[in-house]
């Protein structure tokens, strides 16, 4: 079943236009022929497999449920960066909130350039990396075609590619775009060298200590190198990722990105931000050392197994024959919001977020009550 395309048939009052008309009586005609269908039977067939998101629970839902304030929350279940932005990255700067963005994004793109040492024609402005991935994805992949996902690891690539119509290989040989998240710099050459499109995801550079490869992009044709200003300047919630393309790729994430993919808000965000790298190199700072008394702290819990991080967020097992998925329900009723996934690879553990020291304070005092 087709679109029909309502171009003409207007949805105001006048539609004694001829054209109008002759789109009516053509549209009963398709309507009589064609039996009434159910709604699923218009969605895309590879569509109607998908599995849901796992969504987290929003707090303000969480804190609702248990009579609490939103502030009193202790949000470790998405990476976010709890210190927020510089304080001059308010609304109040926004001149013309009514007037549409920039869809090239010009003034960020610029202060990126600056900010990144790769010149702005090779950087493109998303709606959070997540928009990046997806872009990504409708651009380069024909249905049925495979990329190869490096589990446990970011569940947007495995949820991007399945609802663009491809598959996912897990650790095989053939494929064409592999997405990773932190590599060695030896081994990223060796997989530049192969015919497949890398997608190098650097979300948590900054607190890796490693230095971004944004600037390969002028060098390597199949490399593609996402970041965001969740993590590193705490606004996730306006959705400013970016990404740094070869120029023989860009140039067609321009013809299908949407228009006004970065909004007003955002964009005035992330340049105050960006102004501000001294808070930038604060906060990172305050979340790094945070990490690692966390890390600590979850040792020498007796059923938990923390792995070292170069993020802002810890994965640990959960062992002693302990339920990670009980586990988190049980934070949840605290208050203390951790993540739990369901997949094969992470259903025994949980992930904690680098928070305040005030977060980690509160997480621990419930976690003694269960030993
Ligand atoms: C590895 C990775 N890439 C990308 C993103 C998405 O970033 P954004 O908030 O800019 O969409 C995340 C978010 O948690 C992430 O963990």
């Amino acid at each position: 079943m087709g679109v029909i395309d309502l171009h003409g048939f207007p949805s105001y009052p006048c539609a004694n236009l001829p054209k109008s008309r002759a789109l009516r009586q053509n549209i009963s005609r398709v309507c009589c022929v064609q039996n009434l269908k159910t709604g699923d039977s218009f969605i895309r067939p590879h569509l109607r497999q998908l599995a849901a998101y796992q969504p987290i629970l929003p707090f303000e839902v969480l804190s609702a449920q248990l009579g609490r304030k939103p502030e009193d929350i202790v949000k470790l279940d998405a990476n976010e960066n709890p210190y927020g932005p510089p304080p001059e990255a308010t609304l109040g700067n926004m001149k013309f909130p009514y007037v549409y963005p920039d869809p090239q994004s010009r003034r960020l793109r610029d202060a990126l350039a600056h900010d990144s040492g790769l010149e702005s024609q090779y950087i493109l402005v998303g709606c959070g990396a997540d928009e990046l991935i997806d872009l990504i994805m409708r651009c380069v992949l024909d249905p049925g075609e495979k990329i190869i996902d490096c589990p446990p690891t970011f569940s947007m690539y495995v949820f991007d590619a399945a609802v663009n119509g491809a598959g996912v290989i897990k650790g095989e040989t053939s494929f064409h775009y592999l997405f990773i998240c932190i590599i060695s710099e030896e081994d990223l050459l060796k997989i530049l060298d192969m015919p497949i499109l890398v997608v190098l995801d650097e979300a948590y550079i900054e607190f890796s200590g490693v230095k971004s490869r944004m600037k390969w992009v002028k060098k390597y044709e199949n490399l593609i190198v996402l970041r965001t200003f969740s993590k590193r300047a705490g606004l996730a919630g306006l959705r400013v990722g970016y990404g740094a393309f070869p120029l023989s790729i860009i140039e067609y994430m321009w013809r299908a990105k949407q228009p006004y993919n970065v909004s007003v808000a955002g964009e005035v965000a992330a340049l105050a931000a960006l102004s501000n790298g001294q808070y930038l190199e604060d906060v990172r700072d305050a979340l790094v050392r945070e990490r690692e008394r966390l890390f600590k702290l979850l040792k020498d819990v007796p059923f938990l197994d923390p792995y070292p991080s170069h993020s802002n967020f810890i994965l640990c097992e959960v062992t002693c024959g302990k339920d990670a998925k009980r586990l988190k329900e049980d934070l949840a009723k605290m208050g203390v919001m951790v993540r739990h996934y369901n997949s094969k690879e992470l259903k025994g553990f949980v992930r904690v977020s680098a928070g305040k020291p005030e977060h980690t304070d509160a997480l621990m005092v419930c976690l003694k009550q269960f030993y």
